[in-house]
């Protein structure tokens, strides 16, 4: 049977003959045999396996290996009379792969700094930490999608290249044909890679009702901080028919849903991060689904860190955009959990919030949660067609340009909201990874981009 170790360590089963293949983590010779850590990636624990020295390629092989080698093995699954571990393979047969040389082999039996790790993406994938990182991300991911699809949500593969900018930031990195001439341009008009699929999800929940897309998303933005990208995976669901107050109750319970769904699952991989990466990880996760988020408005926000002797770098008055020093003082310092703040100024916010009856704020929501700062940005969206006109042109976004989405207003248009959620500000948060590059395989930042 050729199975992987974390279902083999699963069922506990024993007396089986069982295949695994995986790569050498360690290897350690005792009298008459030596022992090897084998990891298949499945899950974070290795299985040892037992070599006796009678084995016929023991000699040329078996004692030849190190850390990083391939192979297959075939044996017999035991009880472990060793303490820590409760199964071991007892070899048949292992015949070896791939060699890994010990002399240039970068992952050698010592721990690592995540910043060299870093310097080779290509090989991170097989340490615990960032293995672990990479099997919580995938469960994320199956868990959003269960979110939505359990909710009758329709997913909507929104495009990559674009010509609209949805955030109206000027952020868009540009796509061209090579050899393409300015004045005829591939697309016909100047082209990007997205920075949003919103606009193009409002198109979707103007027939479908409820949709969601799940992409990358890109921004030229020279930001170098550990919680930025320029490119990131964002999860984006739009809802016709849904104000502020049930677009904040769906982003509520899909962050408990998705974190509960790896509490239950990825129980291994958390209590890693939970020793190394972010001590009291697993109660602070624990506390989020079990609680019921802050809610408090931009004014309330403003009014409380003004009051503070707090020193900011950037003073906070009304009328200021928040930064991530006010961010992480509200959901850190003064609530100690996710806090969502409304209604911030029309001036600081894009083109398609709605704007509310007092002219000067629109039905915008953030999320606010500890480590990381805003991990859900959304609004409820302008539906009437002459305030969404005067926004655009307030906002120097040329109405000529969005026609189509004009024209979501023009027939039968409808209250209607959603919002994005940054996937790796996601991860990062149920990991405890404080840099944001460290829970996306490639990451994309200005001067890097590996592989
Ligand atoms: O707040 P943002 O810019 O909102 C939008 O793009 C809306 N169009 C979403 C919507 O309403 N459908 O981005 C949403 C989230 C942020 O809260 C943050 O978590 C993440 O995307 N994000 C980034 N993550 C990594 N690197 C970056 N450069 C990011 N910029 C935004
Ligand atoms: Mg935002």
């Amino acid at each position: 049977m050729n199975k992987r170790i974390g279902t083999l360590l699963k069922q506990k089963e024993t007396g089986i003959q069982v295949v695994i293949k995986g790569w050498v983590r360690t290897r350690r010779d005792t009298g008459s045999f030596s022992f090897l850590e084998i990891n298949d990636g499945s899950c974070l624990a290795n299985l040892q396996i037992i070599a006796d020295k009678n084995l016929p390629n023991y000699k040329d092989e078996i004692s030849k290996l190190s850390a990083g080698c391939s192979v297959i093995v075939k044996g017999c699954l035991q009880e472990s009379p060793a303490k820590g571990q409760q199964l071991e393979l007892q070899v048949d047969l292992l015949e070896v792969v791939g060699w890994a040389d010990p002399e240039t082999y970068p992952l050698q039996k010592k721990r690592h700094s995540l910043e060299f790790l870093r310097s080779i993406s290509h090989l991170r994938p097989r340490t615990n930490a960032l293995g672990a990182v990479t099997r919580v991300r995938s469960r994320l991911s199956y868990a959003v999608h269960s979110f939505f699809q359990e909710r009758d949500f329709s997913q909507i593969h929104t495009p990559i290249i674009t010509t609209s900018d949805c955030e109206g930031a000027g952020e868009m990195f540009q796509v061209r044909a090579s050899g393409e001439k300015d004045d005829k341009p591939f697309f016909g008009l100047q082209a990007g890679l997205t920075v949003s699929g919103q606009l193009q999800a409002e198109v979707y929940a103007a027939a479908l009702g409820r949709v969601y897309t799940f992409g990358p998303t890109f921004r030229a933005e020279n930001s170098n901080t550990s919680r930025h990208l320029a490119e990131f995976w964002m999860v984006e669901p739009e809802m016709a028919f849904c104000d502020l107050s049930c677009n904040m109750a769906v982003a509520e319970e899909l962050l408990k849903f998705v974190l509960r769904d790896i509490l239950s699952n990825c129980a291994e991989d958390l209590a890693l991060f939970d020793k190394f990466i972010e001590k009291d990880l697993l109660n602070k996760l624990q506390n989020v689904v079990e609680n019921d988020f802050v809610h408090i408005t931009y004014d309330q926000a403003v009014e409380q860190l003004s009051g503070l002797n707090e020193r900011f770098d950037f003073p906070v008055e009304w009328g200021i955009d928040l930064q991530s020093e006010h961010e992480r003082y509200l959901t850190e310092k003064l609530y100690q959990h996710p806090v969502i703040v409304t209604d911030y100024p029309a001036a600081i916010k894009p083109f398609y919030m709605r704007l509310s009856d007092d002219g000067k704020t629109v039905a915008a929501m953030d999320i606010l949660v500890p480590g990381i700062g805003e991990i859900v940005g959304g609004s409820q969206r302008e539906e009437r067609l002459d305030k969404l006109v005067s926004r655009m042109e307030e906002t120097g976004v040329d109405p000529h340009e969005y026609n189509w989405y004009l024209d979501l207003r023009r027939y039968g248009t409808m209250p209607h909201a959603g919002f994005g959620l940054g996937f790796e500000r996601l991860v990062q948060f149920a990991t405890g990874m404080k840099n944001i590059r460290d829970v996306i395989p490639f990451p994309r930042t200005p001067g890097l981009a590996p592989c």
